[in-house]
């Protein structure tokens, strides 16, 4: 059976339908800051190649897969707690992967260790989902939802409404074998998010919607707590120009 990387790549291309859709955002938001950028949570390098980034994952298969795919530069490293001498103009956070931190505590971990890493004027860009935006039901059975190249994936849903909490069944079949797993994310509404980001002394200075999915753009600034990122003066400048809590469709 292929390696749980390729059978991200093959739930990309076959279910989720998700190649270069979001490449456009982060590239428009790296062509303002500059670089270097920095991907986080990479996974097999679907935009950590364009992009030119340094890829950061905890999961050794994924980096082999975005080795494969050309990137040069990957870290394996858990993204709540990374260091790394290199500062960064961009820290790329895409496709609800700040969604698998599910408490608090982790992901405003993981968005200080973003913060602790960007150089100064330095944004953070990131995608998020809310999934139980307009569901009712508390589960949704066992789907078909893809069958292509000798693979076949049968996933469902289930929805814990009071915690906020999705978890996304998945069974993948290939030549007699199978492979089950079970993926639990949060759900982050703007509201949310934003809460989250304010603990990390960060503020939402871009933000546009598709349906239930958000991309945020996000700079340092002081925080109540009179905490200084590194890059907050110069951060507050670009912020201005980035300012466009618009409606604009994702790219
Ligand atoms: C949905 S994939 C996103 C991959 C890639 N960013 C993309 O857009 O295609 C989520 C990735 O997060 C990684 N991941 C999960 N928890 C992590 C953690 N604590 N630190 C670093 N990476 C993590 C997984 O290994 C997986 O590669």
């Amino acid at each position: 059976m292929r390696s749980p990387a390729e059978l991200y790549d093959w739930e990309l291309a076959h279910v989720a339908g998700r190649w270069h859709q979001d490449l456009a955002s982060y590239a428009a938001v790296a062509a303002r800051t500059g670089g270097p950028v920095l991907e986080l949570a990479c996974g097999t390098g679907r935009l950590t190649a364009p992009l030119g980034a340094v890829g950061l994952d905890v999961d050794a298969d994924m980096l082999a897969g975005a080795r494969r795919r050309g990137v040069r530069r990957l870290v394996r490293a858990d993204m709540r707690r990374f260091a790394l001498a290199q500062r960064f103009a961009l820290v790329a956070l895409p496709y609800n992967s700040l969604q698998l931190l599910v408490d608090d505590a982790d992901a405003v971990a993981c968005l200080r260790c973003a913060v602790s890493h960007l150089a100064p004027g330095g944004m953070l860009a990131l995608e998020v989902t809310d999934f139980q935006a307009g569901a009712v039901r508390a589960s949704v059975g066992v789907e078909l939802l893809g069958r292509a190249d000798g693979v076949t994936l049968h996933g469902a849903l289930e929805h814990d409404f009071s915690r906020r909490l999705t978890t996304y069944h998945r069974r993948f079949e290939e030549g007699g074998e199978t492979r089950v797993d079970h993926v639990m994310l949060r759900c982050l509404d703007w509201a949310e998010l934003e809460r989250l980001l304010e603990r990390a002394c960060l503020r939402l200075v871009g933000l546009s919607e598709e349906g239930h999915r958000l991309f945020c753009v996000a700079s340092p600034h002081q925080c109540a707590d009179g905490h200084q990122p590194p890059s907050a003066p110069a951060a507050s400048r670009r912020a201005l120009a980035l300012a466009t809590r618009d409606r604009a469709r994702l790219a």
